[in-house]
């Protein structure tokens, strides 16, 4: 468990991922990256709502939640997921007007997450960011990787690992085919 963990809850970096290791198109593309269709249309929903589930909380990147927003007004509904706790938006600008539906958190990382940990009330919190979990991997904050691997080669993009990280041990726990994705989770070793 991390230093910061609470209760049951582990510190989870959750991502999509094409087979060549990137999360995102060149240029922080999402539409292009997933192709046709929704990220959830690789994934059977049953997954996704107990990965869901299981999520007390949720730590977002600002980058990341500039990316979601973008896509969410471009095609409304298409990054729906089953979750409905705490949204803590990790940025030095937060939005205007203030989003009563996002709590902005900013400053030393092991302080941000053992907050948004607090939040997930002994279940998991979600860190959604490269950036982001590279911080969180690179201070030992993170219990868990879970990976969708998705069924396309991009060539180029957002690699999964952001500058800087230095290497993480990590220990298999499961992998399992969902729809036409396959679910990895790893154990950080510490
Ligand atoms: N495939 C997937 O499952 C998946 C999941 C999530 C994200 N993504 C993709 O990943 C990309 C975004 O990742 P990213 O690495 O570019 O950015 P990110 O981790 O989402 O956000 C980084 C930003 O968060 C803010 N920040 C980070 N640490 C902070 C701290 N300690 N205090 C205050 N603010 C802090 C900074 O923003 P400011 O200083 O500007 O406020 C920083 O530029 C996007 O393309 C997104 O679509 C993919």
């Amino acid at each position: 468990m991390s230093e910061t963990s609470s209760g049951n809850g582990k510190v989870v970096v959750n991502r999509s991922m094409s087979l060549d290791g990137f999360i995102a198109g060149p240029g922080h593309a999402m539409v292009d990256y997933w192709g046709p269709g929704r990220i959830a249309d690789f994934v059977a929903p049953d997954d996704v709502a107990e990965i869901a589930a299981a999520t007390g909380a949720m730590l977002i990147g600002r980058r990341t939640w500039e990316v979601g927003s973008k896509i969410e007004a471009e095609d409304p509904g298409s990054v729906d997921y089953p979750f409905s706790g705490p949204f803590f938006l990790l940025t030095h600008r937060p939005p205007e007007p203030p989003d009563p539906d996002l709590t902005i958190l900013s400053g030393d990382i092991g302080d941000v997450v053992a907050t948004a940990l607090d939040a997930a009330g002994g279940k998991n919190l979600e860190i959604l960011g490269a950036d982001v979990a590279g911080q969180c991997l690179g201070r030992g904050l993170v219990d868990e990787i879970l990976v969708y691997v998705l069924p396309v080669l991009l060539g180029d993009g957002i690699p999964f690992s952001s500058p800087g990280l230095t290497r993480v041990d990590l220990e298999p726990v499961s992998s399992a085919r969902s729809r036409d994705a396959t679910i990895l989770r790893f154990r950080v070793r510490k």
